[in-house]
């Protein structure tokens, strides 16, 4: 199995960061496979143990056109580093809702890569989408992502406890929505 490499040295910007969203590319699947193993994204999320090839197939499989059923991908790119991925997954078009996932590498948390990136992925499926609500489910003790989500105008609906199994134990998950109407009053 592919055992990764040492973190590539991120030089980032000074605040606000400015990401930009593209398709998967083969560029992306190696920095993808190594912040997914990284602490924060195992300790918070139920990861499926994943050979390099079979993450390469997941990839490969989602889309970044936003054009009916499917699960989609876009990754964040920041002064010419990948640095994460916001996916869109669970589409249900006759609800009309979807579920957002997202990730990023340890070098690049807490200087607003993660908001600003999530940001961008909202903006583009309520404008390019008839979907009417987004949900997002958080590990409770993942206050980063609370905090993300809390920013961007999403609203505590509800607690699952137990919901998912996080490295073998039970863990509780906070039920984060976002109204498509309640994004238009939004600050950005
Ligand atoms: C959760 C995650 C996406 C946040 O991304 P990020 O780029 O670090 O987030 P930002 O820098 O935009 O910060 C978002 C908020 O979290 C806060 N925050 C960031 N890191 C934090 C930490 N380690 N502890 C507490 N708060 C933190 C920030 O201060 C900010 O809050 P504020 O707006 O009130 O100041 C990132 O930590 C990550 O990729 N984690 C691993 C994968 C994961 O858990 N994904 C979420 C699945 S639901």
């Amino acid at each position: 199995m592919w055992q990764g490499r040492p973190e590539d040295p991120l030089v980032l910007p000074a605040m606000p960061p400015s990401v930009e969203l593209l398709p998967y590319s083969p560029a992306c699947l190696e920095p993808y496979f190594r912040w997914r193993g990284q602490a924060p994204t195992v300790n918070h999320n139920p990861l499926q143990s994943l050979t390099f090839d079979q993450v390469r197939a997941v990839l490969e499989s989602e889309r970044s056109e936003l054009d009916g059923a499917g699960n989609y991908r876009w990754f964040v790119h920041l002064g010419g580093h990948v640095v994460g991925s916001v996916s869109l997954k669970n589409v249900n078009t006759q609800m009309g809702y979807a579920e957002l996932g997202y990730g990023f590498c340890e070098t690049s948390h807490g200087r607003g890569v993660g908001t600003a990136a999530v940001r961008l992925v909202v903006a583009r499926v309520f404008a390019e989408t008839s979907l009417r609500k987004l949900v997002a489910y958080v590990h409770d003790q993942n206050v980063a992502s609370c905090r993300l989500l809390d920013r961007l105008g999403f609203v505590r609906e509800g607690l699952l406890r137990e919901h998912y199994l996080i490295l073998g134990a039970p863990a509780d998950e906070v039920v984060f929505g976002l109204l498509r109407r309640e994004w238009n009053v939004t600050p950005a």
